[in-house]
Parts: structure tokens; C-alpha cells; sequence
């Protein structure tokens, strides 16, 4: 499995919950077929299910916005590694700034995330962050400076050293590790920045979710990747 160059978190807006998540994801199928390009989408731990049956092998993969540092067994609500590869998704975000874990549980998840066969995701809100997530030898580290997370200001453009510094490190200590970047991504421009940048796609939210035409907002991020 490999990172796709496009992932969309859907957070917990309500325009993308229940039956409009599956819509969305749709709308991702659609576009990965149409362009042939690779899309992640990230729905609520209460949709993961019916995304997956929805975009099943269709160049989507589904992705989990985060697990818990949680063993199967006596415990309640969390939600463990095997219970997003049981409701069918194919990988997960960890650690995002807006749901962040302490280093020892997120060694412990993204491990036990590997053992489940688990396509991993590490966010790091600076370049330093991002070295340590990359020491854990994710499938990718995506960098989200926090303060530009939902401003439309994107972080390739905004602040390009950071992007341009995690990618470094990353590269110094894991060099299979793909490096995302994300925050204020909103359109083709803010993807081919972060594309020169080194990185190797963006993790957006508001730009594809609260678009009026999430597939034409799509559509206009892919066009930065050619
Ligand atoms: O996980 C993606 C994210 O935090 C960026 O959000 O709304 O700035 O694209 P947004």
C-alpha cells in the first residue's frame, strides 16, 4: 500500500458525517477514477464501516482519524487497531494536533497500527516533531503547523521552511517514510508548492469539505500534482 498524494480529512464537520461522508467519499472515487490518482479519505470512527463498503477497491483508500493506545479487552470506548482494520479501513491518522497522544502511547499504537497491517500516518506540528515521528518508522509523517490548520492559508506558501525542514528530517531518519504536508491547503497552487517543497502530497480538511463543489476543489488539487 502506498501513500496517496491526496488525503482528506473529514474531522467532525458536520458536512461530511453519515450518509454526506459516503457522498464525499464517493465524489473521491469518482475523481481517483477520472484522474487515476490515488485518494485517502478519513471519516469519523462512525462511518468508517459504511465508507469502506461504499469505496471498496476503488482507488480510495479509507483511513481512521486516529486510534487509542488501547489493548483489546476490558475497556470501554476506545477504539483499537483491530477494530478500524475489523470496520474495514486501511490505514490511520496519529497524533493529529487537534487529537495528540503522548510519545510513549503513540510508539505503542503505531506499532501495534504496523502489526495490523495498518497504513500509518504520523502528524508533527513542527520539524522537530517530525523527526521524532519519523523515528517511528510510519509509512509517512504528515507536518500541520496547528496555527494554520482551517485558516486557507496555506503552509507551503505560508511557511515553507517548515515543510522544506521535515522533509530533511524525516529523510535523515527514515528514509521509506513519505513526508505530507497540511494546513490551509486549499487549491492546485498550494499542492505543487508542497510538491517543490519535497513533500510528497498534502493532508487537506476545509479546502475539499466545506467546498460549495468538493469534486471541482478536488479536481483543482490533483491539477498541482502534475
Ligand atoms: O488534517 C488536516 C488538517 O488539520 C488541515 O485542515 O482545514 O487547514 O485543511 P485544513
Amino acid at each position: 500500500m502506498r501513500i496517496p498524494p491526496i488525503v482528506i480529512n473529514f474531522k467532525t464537520y458536520s458536512e461530511a458525517v453519515g450518509d454526506r461522508a459516503v457522498r464525499l467519499a464517493k465524489v473521491a472515487v469518482e475523481v481517483a477514477e477520472e484522474t487515476g490518482v490515488e485518494i485517502g479519505v478519513c471519516p469519523a470512527h462512525t462511518d468508517l464501516y459504511r465508507v469502506a463498503r461504499a469505496v471498496d477497491g476503488d482507488g480510495v483508500l479509507v483511513l481512521a482519524q486516529a486510534v487509542d493506545a488501547a489493548e483489546p479487552g476490558s475497556r470501554t470506548g476506545h477504539v483499537t487497531p483491530e477494530m478500524v482494520v475489523e470496520a474495514g479501513a486501511d490505514g490511520t491518522l496519529l497524533n493529529h494536533s487537534e487529537r495528540r497522544m503522548r510519545l510513549d502511547d503513540l510508539k505503542d499504537v503505531c506499532r501495534a497500527c504496523m502489526n495490523e497491517g495498518l497504513l500509518t500516518i504520523v502528524c508533527a506540528s513542527d520539524a522537530m516533531a517530525a523527526r521524532a515521528a519519523g523515528a517511528l518508522q510510519p509509512h509517512a509523517v504528515a507536518v500541520e503547523p496547528p496555527e494554520l490548520i482551517g485558516t486557507g492559508t496555506p503552509v507551503s506558501k505560508a511557511d515553507p521552511e517548515v515543510v522544506e525542514r521535515s522533509v530533511e528530517a524525516v529523510r535523515e531518519v527514515s528514509e521509506d517514510t513519505a513526508v505530507l504536508c497540511g494546513a490551509g491547503i486549499t487549491d492546485g497552487s498550494d499542492v505543487r508548492a508542497a510538491v517543490e517543497l519535497g513533500s510528497d502530497g498534502v493532508l487537506v480538511a476545509s479546502g475539499v469539505v466545506l467546498a460549495e463543489d468538493p469534486k471541482e476543489a478536488l479536481l483543482d488539487l490533483i491539477s498541482g500534482l502534475e
